[in-house]
């Protein structure tokens, strides 16, 4: 039995809407503008967006997470390429093979320890150029801050975007958290991305404030020419376009998706903080940013589940994941480790 309504551990997703992005979507809910995304709200939103990564960009707006890297993926690939991901990567583990069948390609997913590619491991998969009984390798995507909570140094994902190079791959950046990437590593937006030479970015909003709505924000502008098309084809174009255009414009000013990254962050601190005494939790990953993984007893885990949802990572080991978010408050984290301490000390 979940226990509703409690600010739980299970994930980012759970949390509610931060009140200036449901303002923005009130605001914006005045009178009629032009359908599909040819609005002042939209526009607004795209400067943001410029003002952020700097110019000559190209950003898409779909509905989700999964849209943002499945399109993103299939307008730099074509059916006989191969992408290169990590094992744990959302769009092996999480997209119910939408990559696969949208893109057409194989992926090859590489087993990591933290859920991070290095480039040994990448440099594995690149070979068969040109054979062809092989599936080309074109793409590598990596996820920031990964799934398993964990970062990419920007030095690691220079290295990796430069393997990229020399084999005339493109890189893709799954940026469902990238906002706690950058909070974490204190950069900013572009640092993180395009200044690394990321041909395109997965930019995500909901698991951080804001209600729905993802970006697709092409560096590599080459990769957009058909990018409409795709969008439309795919049925991702939103004809209330307003209502995600308005919901970035507000996630990106005054720094309100900084802000919510590093509570969310700090909130993490301060459970790991909390859990780091106690001998039969066992934390299996470096706390870097919103989430943590950790061993517990498996007895204890459907009662602990009843008063604070979280997901089980790993039936086999009893790895459980805990994420916070930004709307986490210290007192839930505070009766949390308390309860902790009760049933596991
Ligand atoms: C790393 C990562 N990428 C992408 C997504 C986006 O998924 P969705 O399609 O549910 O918005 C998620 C959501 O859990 C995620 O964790």
């Amino acid at each position: 039995m979940r226990a509703d309504n409690t600010r739980g551990f299970a994930s980012d997703n759970n949390s509610g809407v931060h009140p200036d992005i449901l303002k923005a979507v009130s605001d914006a809910n005045t009178g009629h503008v032009v359908a599909y995304g040819d609005d002042r709200y939209t526009r607004a939103a795209l400067i943001r967006f410029e003002a952020t990564f700097g110019k000559d960009i190209d950003v898409f707006f779909v509905y989700n997470g999964t849209a943002a890297n499945v399109l993103g993926l299939k307008s730099a690939t074509r059916s006989f390429n191969s992408i290169v991901c990590a094992e744990t990567a959302h769009i092996n583990v999480d997209e119910c093979a939408a990559p696969e069948k949208f893109c057409g390609c194989k992926l090859l997913p590489v087993p990591t320890k933290d859920g991070k590619l290095r480039v040994a491991d990448i440099e594995k998969h690149l070979h068969g150029f040109g054979f062809e009984h092989h599936a080309q390798p074109k793409a590598i995507s990596i996820t920031q801050p990964t799934e398993l909570g964990t970062l990419y140094t920007h030095a690691e994902i220079k290295a990796i975007v430069d393997l990229a190079r020399e084999h005339d791959l493109i890189v893709h950046m799954d940026g469902a958290r990238i906002s706690n990437a950058a909070a974490a590593l204190n950069s900013d937006l572009k640092k993180c991305t395009r200044d690394l030479g990321i041909d395109l970015l997965s930019f995500g909003g909901t698991k951080n404030g804001m209600m729905f709505g993802e970006a697709i924000v092409f560096f590599n502008r080459a990769l957009s020419a058909n990018f409409k098309y795709t969008r439309k084809q795919s049925m991702q174009l939103n004809s209330k376009m307003r209502y995600i255009s308005a919901q970035f414009e507000a996630y990106m000013s005054n720094a309100l998706w900084e802000k919510n990254a590093r509570h969310a962050n700090d909130m993490a601190r301060l459970l790991k903080q909390g859990i780091d005494d106690i001998p039969r939790v066992r934390i299996t990953q470096k706390v870097e940013t919103n989430g943590i993984f950790a061993i517990i007893p498996a007895q204890y885990v459907q009662e602990l589940q009843k008063a604070f949802f979280f997901y089980v990572w790993d039936e086999s080991t009893s790895e459980v994941r805990w994420m916070t978010s930004f709307d986490t408050q210290p007192e839930d984290i505070k009766t949390f480790v308390q309860l902790l301490k009760n049933k596991l000390t």
